[in-house]
């Protein structure tokens, strides 16, 4: 009978993730998609710690590692700031990996607490399990605190690339598979570890390669390794719903790092295998090459408040500098005056602007603009031609063209915003250094840009004021 309700307990869990998921592909249904995960998990929580067999210890080990666990996540989740998001979820993403190492560990050498055979006599199909739940675990983690050190800033975003890198990945790939295959037939402590190491080793060698705009692909492949991982663990311990869970945050993992491939327009092989990106050659350093430059056009939030009283319409593109400068709650203001005014206003959000998918969605929706003014990249970009302002507060990369002509430049391929079509464009940013990929912006220097210097809230908020009077 208990057995019976755990296993449905389970089941109305696996649906109400199922659910999350679904809501949160949508902002306006995303609120109710974080509650549905929520109770899923209180419920799996709570039907596992009335799973029969879990004994008064077991129940205590499993609540002093939720204290322990939850405390250190509501203490993370209060402190962090929203632009340090990515590098919060990669090292989440290298403990969920060290977890499934920790388990696989644990599994080998007491599999009688699993039921999965006794110490050098383990069941075939478990030994399986564990080694790739062990080698993906392990995977996850170096690769996730290279990607954590990466975008942290503690060690250079730049792509680290030496001669033969792909042929030697290929080769300890190879080699990793010829362990697990050997690891199978006999169960040999030794090789369990050799599997540990390579791993750890594979998963950095992986992401070292990869550097600038890349490295929001990089995060969600990792989110999807980390999936795996725990449905590598679930089948381990035999646990029903860690392995549907896994498979749910690993499939949308791939899939969302599949939509990001699609936004950057690079090759989803490429990822998997890592190093992608090194093709490019080096990126400009900020201001390189300007000395021939037509001199930028600076103005005051008095001008362009007086330009955009007088425009049709307006296009907002959002990037990190209005995160960072939390200016979402004034740009709304000031999009509201200006809607007074007669003006037509919409956002444009590229699929890679900020520092995390859906960032400029989640600011905008924090500030309530209305979601029927947010659009995507495809659907917008057309009418920048049309507009007659484009507002740029904060963006940089994402507006780069040098994404469409220039070979060597490490955004190259990744579509862009097309905002020099607008008759004016402001750049609303602190200064003329280059965004989160280190290549200049040619635009600033384009006759019909104008630069709106100075922390992106402030600028904003003197335009309100102008507009106000
Ligand atoms: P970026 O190209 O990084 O440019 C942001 C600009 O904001 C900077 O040039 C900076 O210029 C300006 N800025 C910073 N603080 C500001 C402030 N307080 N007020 C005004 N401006 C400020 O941003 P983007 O266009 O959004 O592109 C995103 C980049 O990040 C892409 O290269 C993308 O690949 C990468 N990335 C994205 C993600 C995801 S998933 N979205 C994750 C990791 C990396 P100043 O210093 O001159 O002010």
């Amino acid at each position: 009978m208990a057995q019976t309700l755990s296993t449905l307990a389970y089941l109305v869990a696996s649906v109400l993730f199922i659910m999350a998921l679904r809501g949160l592909s949508n902002p306006e249904t995303s609120r109710q998609g974080n509650l549905f995960g929520m109770v899923g998990m209180g419920i799996a929580v709570v039907a596992t710690l009335l799973k029969p067999g879990m004994g008064a210890g077991g129940i205590a080990i499993v609540l002093l590692g939720l204290a322990i666990g939850g405390t250190i996540g509501t203490v993370l989740a209060q402190r962090i700031q929203m632009t340090s998001l990515p590098q919060l979820v990669a090292a989440f993403h290298s403990l969920v990996g060290m977890a499934a190492v920790f388990v696989a560990a644990a599994a080998f050498y007491a599999p009688e607490s699993f039921g999965i055979g006794v110490p050098g006599n383990i069941k075939g199909a478990s030994l399986v399990e564990m080694s790739l739940g062990l080698a993906i675990g392990a995977i996850t983690f170096s690769g996730s605190v290279i990607a954590f050190a990466k975008l942290d800033g503690r060690m250079s975003g730049a792509p680290i690339i030496f001669k033969g890198q792909h042929m030697l990945n290929a080769a300890l790939g190879a080699l990793l598979l010829v362990l697990v295959i050997a690891f199978v037939a006999t169960g040999s402590p030794v090789l369990f570890w050799l599997i540990a190491l390579l791993s750890f080793a594979l998963g950095f060698l992986l992401i070292i390669p990869i550097g600038g705009a890349d490295m929001p692909v990089v995060v969600s492949m990792l989110n999807s390794y980390s999936g795996w991982a725990a449905a590598g663990i679930g089948f381990t311990i035999g646990n029903l719903l860690l392995i549907v869970t896994g498979a749910l945050v690993g499939a949308s993992g791939a899939i969302l790092s599949y939509i990001m491939c699609k936004g950057m327009n690079r090759s989803i092989i490429n990822v998997l295998l890592g190093g992608f990106g090194s093709d490019s050659g080096a990126a400009a350093g900020p201001g390189a090459g300007n000395a021939d430059r037509a001199p930028v056009k600076a103005g005051s939030p008095e001008d362009a408040a007086y330009i955009m009283k007088n425009a049709q319409k307006i296009i907002i593109v959002p990037g990190y500098g209005m995160a960072v400068a939390q200016a979402q709650q004034v740009v709304r203001e000031m999009a509201d005056l200006l809607k007074k005014e007669g003006a037509e206003i919409s956002y444009a959000i590229h699929p890679v602007a900020g520092r995390m998918p859906g960032h400029m969605n989640v600011l905008l929706a924090e500030a309530n603009v209305p979601y029927d003014e947010v659009h995507e990249l495809e659907e917008i970009n057309a009418e920048f031609a049309e507009a007659d302002v484009a507002y740029v507060i904060g963006a940089n990369d994402v507006t780069n063209p040098a994404a469409k002509t220039d070979k060597t430049s490490a955004i190259y391929g990744m579509p862009i915003l097309d905002v020099e079509r607008a008759k004016t464009v402001f750049f609303v940013k602190r200064g003329m250094s280059s965004g989160y990929a280190g290549v200049e912006n040619e635009l600033f220097f384009r006759p019909n840009t104008m630069m709106l210097f100075g922390d992106a809230k402030k600028v904003t908020q003197q335009i309100v004021q102008s507009l106000q009077k």
